[in-house]
């Protein structure tokens, strides 16, 4: 079974190569589904019709891979479950839980990548942080023996991912599914969720394509991603006549002319002139703008902050832009951009800090960080404001460098240092 899909996946890539566009779209493979795949179709038909209908639409669906070829697991999978009506009491098991193992088997290239991005870390990050622990538990759960986890159940993990959990029939539980993270540990050891841009199930690339597919996530006060986009001026005219670019052309040949515009896909992610696709989001940047601090980017290990390769990273983000841009519009912008970062850094990030650990060295800082003024102005300064200007600056979306950025940080620092020569006078908090 599985061979024969790999080589239909085969005839694929060798058709996509040779084909025109416009022939790609209407191949169609009459690949019959077994008499039990067939059995999962047609009841679910009338069980989950919106389930059977996405697929239906899918490439999968043309290409003969259907319900029982991602839900199935071994019997003796940590998630092997017979609910289902179908299968109770049969030799089958499956679980409602599709990993990125088992998209894995068909599409290695896709997971390997992902895993060497900083998406994989989204949960693993703050598993063992004792900071954000005691946020999410303590702060903000309240320490409440039942509801103290409701912030990460429908925050954090809603964006990150969660730990998996099962229940005695080895489905997952309630607080740690559902959930539409991208960073999932999942009980077979593998991590990741393939599902949060391309949705169940369509599993379309024209869905990921559109910045949309990154918008529930990259969003707000501390990292107002798709607001930089949309008020950037590649925002604009995707905004303007985005609706009627060509979204669905085969991975490689979804070029310039397809659109008129980068989305978040493609200068991230897709494949563009030289520039070969990649599910590592991490491997285009340069510096790391998260951080309290940004320093340029070193690590190939995909849990270190500081990920990547930035010097390879920022030629492969200018080769992108070189496509619509002359180099010296590449060259100028991206020196106003390390400026705008270095500034941030040297000129607000480490004033703020030296502040912070003379203080803390004094004990002029109270016990609890949010309850202290100068903490919670010292945590927005990097974490809201001081991320908004240095996305805002990377991402050209004026408004959110300058009067969500610069100028509030501005105000921040001012701010911080009147509580500063205050409590150094007063020598109290
Ligand atoms: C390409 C792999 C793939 C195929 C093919 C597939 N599924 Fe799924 N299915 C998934 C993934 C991924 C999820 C989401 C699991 C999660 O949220 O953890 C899912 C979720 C589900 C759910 C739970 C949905 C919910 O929101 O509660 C059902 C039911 C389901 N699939 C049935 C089917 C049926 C029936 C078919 C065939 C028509 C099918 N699946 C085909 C991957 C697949
Ligand atoms: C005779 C009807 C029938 C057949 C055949 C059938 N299912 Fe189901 N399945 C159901 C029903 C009913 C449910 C429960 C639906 C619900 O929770 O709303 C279910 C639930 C599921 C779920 C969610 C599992 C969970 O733990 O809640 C998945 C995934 C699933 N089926 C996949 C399959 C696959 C794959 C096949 C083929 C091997 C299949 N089904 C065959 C009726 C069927
Ligand atoms: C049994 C093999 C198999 C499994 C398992 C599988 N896929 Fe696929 N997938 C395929 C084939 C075959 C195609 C069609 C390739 C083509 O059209 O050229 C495809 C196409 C795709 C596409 C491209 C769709 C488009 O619009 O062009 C995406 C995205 C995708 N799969 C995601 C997934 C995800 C996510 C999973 C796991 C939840 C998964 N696949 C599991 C075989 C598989
Ligand atoms: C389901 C939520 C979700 C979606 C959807 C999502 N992301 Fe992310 N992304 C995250 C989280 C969470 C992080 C932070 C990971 C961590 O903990 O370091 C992140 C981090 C990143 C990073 C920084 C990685 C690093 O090494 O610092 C980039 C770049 C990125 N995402 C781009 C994208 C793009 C482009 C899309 C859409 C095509 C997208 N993301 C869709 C949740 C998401
Ligand atoms: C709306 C989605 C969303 C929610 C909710 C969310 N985050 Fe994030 N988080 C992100 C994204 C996106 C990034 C990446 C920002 C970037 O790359 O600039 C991120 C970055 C982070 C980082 C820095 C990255 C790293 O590797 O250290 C930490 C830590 C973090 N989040 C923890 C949390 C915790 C803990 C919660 C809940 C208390 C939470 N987040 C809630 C989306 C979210
Ligand atoms: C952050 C968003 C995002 C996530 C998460 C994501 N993808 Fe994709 N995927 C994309 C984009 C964007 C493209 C189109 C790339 C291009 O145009 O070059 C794509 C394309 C694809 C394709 C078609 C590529 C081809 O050569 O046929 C497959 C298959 C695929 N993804 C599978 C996966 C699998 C498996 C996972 C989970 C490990 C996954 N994707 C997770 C955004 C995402
Ligand atoms: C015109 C190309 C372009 C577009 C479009 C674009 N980005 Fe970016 N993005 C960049 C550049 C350049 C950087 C800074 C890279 C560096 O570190 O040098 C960046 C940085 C980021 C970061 C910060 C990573 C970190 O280190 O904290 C995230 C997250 C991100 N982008 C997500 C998105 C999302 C989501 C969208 C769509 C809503 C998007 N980007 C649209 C070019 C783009
Ligand atoms: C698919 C083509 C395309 C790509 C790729 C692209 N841009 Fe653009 N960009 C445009 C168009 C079109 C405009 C609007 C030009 C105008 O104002 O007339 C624009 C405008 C801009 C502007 C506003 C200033 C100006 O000249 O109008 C900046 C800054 C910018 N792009 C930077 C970048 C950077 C940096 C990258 C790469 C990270 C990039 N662009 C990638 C097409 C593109």
């Amino acid at each position: 079974m599985r061979l024969s899909l790999l080589i239909l996946f085969v005839f694929f890539v060798n058709l996509t190569l040779l084909s025109s566009e416009s022939e790609i779209k209407t191949i169609k493979v009459s690949h019959s589904l077994t008499s039990e795949a067939k059995k999962c179709v047609e009841c679910h038909a009338k069980e989950t019709p919106g389930v059977v209908f996405d697929w239906k639409k899918s490439r999968h669906a043309h290409a003969g891979v259907s319900c029982i070829d991602c839900h199935k697991v071994n019997a003796d999978s940590p998630m092997a479950s017979q609910k289902c009506e179908g299968v109770k009491g049969t030799d089958t098991h499956i679980s409602v839980m599709v990993t990125p193992k088992k998209c894995q088997e068909c599409h290695p290239n896709e997971v390997e990548q992902f895993s060497k991005s900083g998406h994989f870390r989204a949960r693993k990050q703050y598993l063992n942080k004792k900071d954000m622990n005691d946020l999410i538990y303590v702060h903000e759960g309240r320490n409440h023996p039942k509801y103290k986890g409701t912030s990460e159940e429908t925050g954090c993990m809603q964006c990150h991912g969660s730990v998996i959990e099962l229940d005695k029939d080895n489905r997952p539980k309630k607080g740690s599914w559902p959930n539409a993270g991208i960073g999932t540990i999942w009980p077979d050891g593998s991590v990741g969720n393939c599902k949060v841009c391309h949705s169940r199930h369509r599993f379309s690339v024209e869905e990921a394509r559109k910045p949309l597919a990154c918008a529930s996530c990259h969003l707000g006060p501390d990292h107002p991603d798709i607001e930089i986009y949309e008020s950037s001026k590649h925002g604009h005219i995707f905004k303007a006549e985005g609706a009627n670019w060509k979204y669905d052309d085969a991975p490689g040949a979804w070029e310039v002319g397809s659109y008129r515009g980068p989305t978040c896909a493609t200068c991230h992610m897709a494949g563009i002139g030289e520039l070969e696709s990649t599910h590592n989001v991490s491997r285009r940047l340069k510096w790391n703008l998260w951080a309290p601090r940004s320093e340029v980017r070193n690590s190939s290990d995909p849990l270190n902050p500081l990920t990547g390769d930035g010097r390879k990273g920022r030629l492969e983000m200018k080769s992108v832009c070189n496509n619509c841009h002359s180099k010296l519009h590449t060259e100028n912008y991206f020196e106003q951009v390390d400026d705008a970062v270095t500034h941030y850094n040297e000129n607000y990030y480490d004033p703020a800090l030296k502040m912070y650990n003379d203080l803390k060295s004094k004990n002029l800082l109270q016990d609890d960080p949010w309850s202290d003024d100068f903490q919670k102005k010292f945590y927005f300064l990097w974490h809201h404001e001081g991320r908004r200007a240095r996305q805002g600056s990377a991402m050209a979306g004026p408004d959110y460098a300058h009067w969500h950025g610069f100028f509030e940080l501005m105000l921040d620092i001012k701010e911080l240092i009147i509580m500063y020569n205050e409590r150094l006078e007063k020598k109290s908090h």
